[in-house]
């Protein structure tokens, strides 16, 4: 009989070796060079972190048509298999200068118009968009071993919408985007508070409104991108992309 091996949980997958060429040598950085940080990082072996995806695959046969049409049933069944925050996509914009920054937003609604995420328009990624109204997410379902990548152009969402999602929201969450001028610097915790605070006694006893530098956005996407791990990095990838005429052109890209 043979005793079970407590390390093999972390051995390294089979397919690891032929996944990508032996990294080239470091360029010593001048900077980092000339001043080496007084602060070892702890270490952790993330070279030697691996998984093999094989929960499913992507057949052009299996995919809809339609584009959001496929997203809804993969965001279902991200649902459905209980993938923490569902919804949670990294958004990607771009200054004025095309710096790019990303971060992570819920989405609020999807339909043919697009798909949609709120914010606050003072903050970093509501200048990016004022300046340059376009975008990228990126839905990634770990669980599932998919990823679904979005791009196209920005618009900012109908007043009336957004004052009807701002009113369902939680009371403490309406008074929470009065407090914060997302994005800028605060001098202490307290302060935040004492600015929830403030907005509690302003709008005591009336609904809270709907500020003016809150709202939605809509990605109209002109590229949707499904990814579904496989063994072997052989990974399947379905883009679909928007002609001039409106109709889904879809193709397969390498992994
Ligand atoms: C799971 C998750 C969900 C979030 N949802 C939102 C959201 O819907 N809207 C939002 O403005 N920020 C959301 N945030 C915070 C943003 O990631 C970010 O910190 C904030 O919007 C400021 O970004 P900016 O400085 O790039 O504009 C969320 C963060 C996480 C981790």
């Amino acid at each position: 009989m043979t005793t079970p091996d407590p390390a093999a949980d972390h051995a390294p997958a089979p397919d690891r070796a032929p996944d990508r060429a032996p990294d080239p040598a470091p360029v010593p950085d001048p900077v980092l060079e000339a001043a080496p940080s007084r602060h070892p990082v702890p270490q952790v072996d993330v070279a030697g972190l691996r998984e093999t995806y094989r929960r499913g695959q992507l057949v052009e046969t299996d995919v809809d048509a339609d584009p959001v049409v496929q997203f809804s049933r993969w965001l279902a069944d991200a649902v459905a298999a209980r993938v923490p925050e569902p919804n949670a996509m990294t958004l990607a914009t771009a200054d004025a200068d095309g710096v790019p920054s990303a971060r992570v937003v819920l989405l609020k609604d999807v339909d043919q118009a697009g798909m949609t995420f709120y914010t606050n328009a003072g903050s970093a990624k509501g200048h990016d968009l004022a300046a340059n109204p376009r975008a990228a997410l990126v839905f990634c379902w770990l669980e599932l071993e998919r990823q679904v990548r979005v791009s196209g152009a920005v618009t900012p969402v109908a007043r009336v919408q957004s004052a009807a999602y701002f009113a369902s929201r939680p009371r403490a969450s309406q008074l929470g985007a009065w407090a914060s001028h997302q994005s800028s610097v605060v001098s202490s915790r307290g302060e935040l508070e004492a600015a929830q605070t403030a907005a509690a006694e302003r709008f005591d006893g009336t609904d809270v409104p709907l500020p003016a530098f809150w709202g939605g956005w809509r990605v109209d996407p002109v590229q949707v991108e499904f990814w579904q791990g496989r063994p072997g990095r052989l990974h399947d990838r379905l883009r679909y992309r928007r002609r001039a005429d409106g109709a889904w052109l879809l193709e397969r890209l390498a992994p």
